[in-house]
């Protein structure tokens, strides 16, 4: 049976592909140290046999005596409220806890693949956002402790590639929503849907306008999935290309729920990009992958999860 490490396990994204790599009959070591995750998202899994919990910062030395196959990397504080109030622990668990892992996939000689983010290409001055788009990132803005984290580790996930012939992934993630996802992480899919389920005002930050593309999480772990097994080292952007103004997210979500919600406009944050859209051509020719669920559909199955576990 192989073995995976996936760090980063008890957060959304990570219990979801540990959830889906046990599936296809893997074993999964998890780790986490819980700084944004949580036990809940695991607690299914607590008496499976294919399934190893590990409470552990992976800014320090990680350790498995067993022979590993592939190494996810997917810890870090991913959410700007979560980054903003761990601004150093999300650089290092980027930068130092990055470095171990990969330390980790050397000494196994196993694939490594990295979770990296759309937030490298910083607020874009190029529309959609290609691969090869080298980004426009302040590296002292207050995004800067996430974006830049992602662009350092990056750089060091393609050096292990070119230096020490590690085979390597590195995946793009574009804005993903789906169940797991925490309804107080201040992101606009949660804060909306709250807003509208008890009619309260919906908040859109500047004039809402500007863009963001959103990709259900089964689209995304299908990616994951078959990046896995590619031999492509270089970045790779998996998202959804459908862009939607935040005013019609705003919209599509009212009626989704039937909400009397009136939507109300404060100021824009800081760096905050005004588009922000996934070339997924690269994705389509070497994956031959297309996301397939539409906001719609997405939607409702979030709004599904939240009423189901009784958090809205
Ligand atoms: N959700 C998105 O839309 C999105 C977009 C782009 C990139 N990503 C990337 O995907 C990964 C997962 O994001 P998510 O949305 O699931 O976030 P999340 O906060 O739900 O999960 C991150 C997990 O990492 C753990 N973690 C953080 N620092 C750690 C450390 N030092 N040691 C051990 N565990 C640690 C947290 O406790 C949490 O369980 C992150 O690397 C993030 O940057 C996510």
């Amino acid at each position: 049976m192989k073995k995976i490490v996936i760090t980063g396990a008890a957060g959304f994204i990570g219990s979801n592909l540990t959830d889906r790599l046990i599936n296809e009959g893997f074993f999964v070591y998890g780790i986490d140290n819980l700084i944004t995750g949580s036990l809940d998202n695991l607690s299914h899994l607590s008496s499976d046999n294919n399934f190893d919990f590990i409470n552990h910062d992976v800014t320090k030395h990680i350790d498995i005596k067993d022979k590993i196959d592939y190494i996810f990397h997917f810890a870090s504080p991913a959410s700007p409220i979560d980054y903003l109030k761990y601004p150093i622990q999300t650089l290092k668990a980027n930068a130092i806890g990055g470095h171990n892992a990969l330390g980790l996939a050397k000494k196994n000689n196993a694939k490594f693949i990295l979770a990296s983010t759309s937030e490298v290409y910083g607020d874009p001055l190029v529309h959609p956002q290609k691969e090869s788009y080298y980004g426009n990132v302040n590296p002292i803005g207050p995004r800067s402790i996430y974006d830049e984290a992602k662009r350092f580790i990056e750089s060091m996930t393609i050096s292990y590639h070119v230096y020490h012939k590690l085979r390597v992934s590195i995946v793009r993630i574009f804005n993903t929503y789906g169940p797991r996802m925490k309804i107080n992480d201040g992101r606009v899919l949660p804060t909306f849907i709250k807003q509208a389920v008890n009619n309260e005002d919906i908040t859109v930050n500047g004039d809402g306008t500007q863009t963001r593309s959103f990709c259900y999480i089964d689209d995304l772990i299908d990616a994951i999935l078959q990046l896995m097994n590619s031999e492509y080292s270089y970045p790779i952007n998996i998202g959804n290309d459908d862009e939607v103004t935040i005013n019609e997210i705003a919209g599509l979500l009212i009626s989704i729920l039937k909400s009397q919600s009136k939507i109300i406009y404060t100021q824009l944050p800081e760096d905050d990009p005004l588009k922000r859209k996934p070339d997924l051509s690269l994705a389509k020719k070497i994956l031959n992958w297309n996301p397939k669920i539409s906001k719609e559909e997405g939607f409702k199955l979030l709004v599904e999860y939240y009423k189901k576990n009784n958090l809205i």
